[in-house]
């Protein structure tokens, strides 16, 4: 196996007296899809801004390439080869899509002090690059990003970090608001950046999707690690109870048996689970 290009040592993170994550470690390695999977709350974004330099870990190091590293900034983690599409949005509505392709490093054009945004230039990289993602709708990278599909804009936000060079892409539920045919898409493009060997860490509440792209699978239950493992490890049904919280759902199943058991196998209406849910003595 190769050495990991991100390495977590023990992370925790609290805001204020909240606890978020705990004792986290991880690898993540070149070429390899690593799914963060988790309940709702679980910690996955707050882990994914750890990685990307928005939030510094309360204790515990990081490694990247091999090295200890403590990124101050989004940018540091940037210059480290990480690219982290966010949960919500991350790309800019107003802007085109040539400036929002080059936002903080854009090509120039023209002699100081008339040095000047080279629109031309951008707009022809960011439409080449979007269109080798098989994008080919896009021609006119002065297109407005607000007026992009989901799919479009997560193949924009790909296509930057792939271009810029990254190694680590972090995709924070790329898929969460997309139909069937451009999730579809983007799993595709997720496999395309493993095939040039980038790292990918993927954060999906869809165990299918995670299944289909998915090496490796790092499981948050309330900001602890709570199963770490590869590709045919687990079944499909242990995957999917892990994501629930696991205990949860377990003890809703128990639940909803002893109500069929005492109700002639009849399944508690909807009200009736709130119910049995919220009222810990049961029928
Ligand atoms: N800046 C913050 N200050 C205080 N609490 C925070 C902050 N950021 C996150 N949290 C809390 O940390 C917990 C984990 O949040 P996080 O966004 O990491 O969850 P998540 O696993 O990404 O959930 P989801 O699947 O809903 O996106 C939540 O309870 C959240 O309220
Ligand atoms: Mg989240």
């Amino acid at each position: 196996m190769t050495e990991p290009l991100l390495k977590l040592n023990a992370v925790c993170k609290s805001f204020g007296t909240t606890d978020v994550l705990s004792d986290v470690s991880l690898e993540v390695r070149a070429g390899e899809v690593l799914c963060l999977l988790g309940d709702n709350g679980a910690g996955k974004s707050t882990l994914i801004k750890i990685l990307s330099g928005f939030h510094e870990p309360s204790s515990g190091t990081m490694e990247a390439g091999g090295k200890k590293v403590c990124f101050k900034s989004p940018r540091d983690a940037s210059s480290h080869g990480i690219a982290t599409v966010h949960q919500f949005g991350g790309t800019f509505p107003l802007m085109s899509i040539g400036r929002s392709f080059f936002v903080g490093a854009e090509p120039l054009k023209g002699l100081w002090p008339l040095r000047r945004f080279d629109r031309k230039l951008a707009n022809s990289i960011a439409v080449r690059e979007m269109q080798a993602l098989g994008i080919t709708r896009i021609t006119d990278g002065d297109r407005l990003v607000g007026g992009l599909s989901g799919g479009e804009r997560q193949a924009l936000a790909i296509g930057r970090a792939v271009h810029f060079g990254a190694n680590v892409l972090i995709l924070d539920e790329p898929t969460a608001a997309l139909g069937v045919k451009e999730a579809a898409h983007v799993l595709r493009l997720i496999m395309q950046a493993r095939q040039k060997g980038i790292a990918v860490v993927l954060v999906t509440h869809n165990v299918t999707h995670a299944m289909t792209v998915g090496d490796h699978f790092a499981v948050l239950i309330r900001g602890a690690l709570a199963a770490d493992f590869h590709k045919g490890e687990r079944t499909r049904e242990e995957i999917t109870d892990l994501m629930a919280g696991g205990e949860a759902m377990a003890e809703l199943e128990a639940e909803i048996e002893a109500y069929q058991l005492a109700h002639h196998g009849h399944t508690p209406e909807p009200a009736e689970l709130e119910r049995l849910t919220h009222d810990p003595s049961g029928p």
